[in-house]
């Protein structure tokens, strides 16, 4: 039997309406719905061949080159359920080569700037776990298959779609109705755009599991924003993406960074992951959008301090000639070379203590929104040693 091997790629996903608190630690089930917009594969993506052999001698994981432990439970539960899946295909169809107990080698690379800070859990196990599928050959949809992934990194269910899409809590204590969904593709508003404002390429301070136990558990206003505020965002944003509002998509993306960094701050002992830079990033996005009487742009933060700005094509010289005066000179722009930004007619330029404004960001990242996972020709893993390619 011939080693055989698949290779895909997997984006990085941002969510606008965001994931913090979890019903089941083991299942990372969720305790609200949450959305995200898929970000183009041509600036961030992990690739991942896989391959099977009996000349193994155990699963092995080689992460941009090096080998690394695949005995994390969450790893563990990925490849426990791709497996099971693959036995019942066999269990099914006796004619089928017996490979779902066979040692897998998993190679994967990210091609992310190093050191960007930014959070490649999601498009790791959503590389994984579609690459797997495809090398197992099994009849799952992105849905079921983001169901296994949300086991590894709950918000790695979302990565298994392009465009704009949602993670649907569902209710079931064993988790089958916890999965993603596709809003629309990304066909359906190409246009939006993602400025990445690298502030900090630090790992986080609070990693997010620890960060969400303590907020479910001493934040009082988390109850407030799972119960209330999140299920009516969630319909009204799917709303304003539907109807490719980028002013109502916005405002509930901004709302809903703050509504997340408010819980954060409301537990106890608090949780702090935007930095003074973060907050001056925010001052910038909102005077843009005074200034011009209408939502130009959106920021939103994770578990750290880095900015997501999302806009659309149409107002790139507006945004990106504002963030272009404060942050030119950091690496990230050689995509607009040729380019020549000015700082916006409109927006008070004057008002800025330009070398205030101006540090703490450390690259940009200029990117659109993107497709889901798809399966390439190039492999980089060696078939016949099951090692990367050098
Ligand atoms: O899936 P995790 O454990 O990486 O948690 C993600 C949490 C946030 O990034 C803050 C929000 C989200 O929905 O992605």
């Amino acid at each position: 039997m011939a080693n055989k091997y698949v290779t895909v790629t997997a984006p990085v996903n941002i969510a606008t309406l965001k994931y913090w608190g979890k019903r089941d630690r083991f299942l990372n089930l969720p305790t609200n719905s949450s959305i995200s917009v898929t970000l183009s594969q041509d600036d961030l993506k992990t690739t991942t061949s896989v391959c099977y052999s009996k000349n193994f001698e155990s699963d092995a994981l080689y992460l941009n080159g090096n080998e690394e432990s695949l005995s994390s439970p969450r790893q563990q539960s990925c490849l426990k359920l791709l497996r099971k899946c693959r036995i019942e295909k066999e269990e099914q169809d006796p004619s089928l080569d017996k490979i779902a107990s066979l040692p897998l080698h998993i190679v994967s690379v990210n091609n992310f700037p190093t050191a960007a800070g930014l959070a490649s859990s999601a498009a790791g196990y959503a590389a994984m776990v579609y690459s797997i599928a495809k090398l197992y050959q099994l009849d799952l949809d992105r849905s079921e298959l983001s169901k296994i992934a949300r086991q590894g990194s709950g918000s790695a269910c979302r990565s298994l779609y392009g465009g704009f899409v949602a993670w649907e809590m569902g209710s079931l204590d064993n988790g089958s109705d916890s999965k993603a969904v596709q809003i629309a593709p990304r066909a359906h508003w190409p246009g939006i755009r993602a400025a990445i404002l690298v502030v900090s390429a630090a790992k986080k301070e609070v990693p997010s599991t620890g960060g969400m136990q303590l907020t479910v558990k001493t934040s009082d206003l988390f109850d407030y924003r799972v119960k209330q505020v999140v299920p009516a965002r969630y319909e009204e944003m799917k709303k304003a993406i539907l109807a490719r509002d980028f002013g109502v998509f916005a405002e509930l993306t901004m709302k809903d960074s703050n509504s997340f960094h408010a819980v954060c701050l409301d537990s106890y002992p608090p949780i702090f992951y935007m930095n003074d830079t973060s907050k001056r990033i925010v001052k910038v996005i909102t005077t843009i959008n005074e200034a011009y009487g209408r939502n130009v742009a959106a920021y939103t933060f994770d578990a750290g301090p880095n900015a997501v700005i999302y806009y659309e094509e149409k107002d790139e010289d507006i945004v990106l000639g504002t963030l272009h005066e404060f942050f030119g000179s950091v690496p990230g722009w050689a995509k607009k070379s040729g380019k020549s930004f000015s700082v916006p007619r409109k927006f008070p330029i004057e008002k800025f203590d330009h070398d205030v404004f101006s540090k703490g960001v450390s690259r940009v990242i200029l990117t659109s929104v993107g497709e889901g996972p798809t399966l390439v020709s190039e492999s980089i893993l060696n078939p016949d040693t099951g090692l990367p390619k050098l």
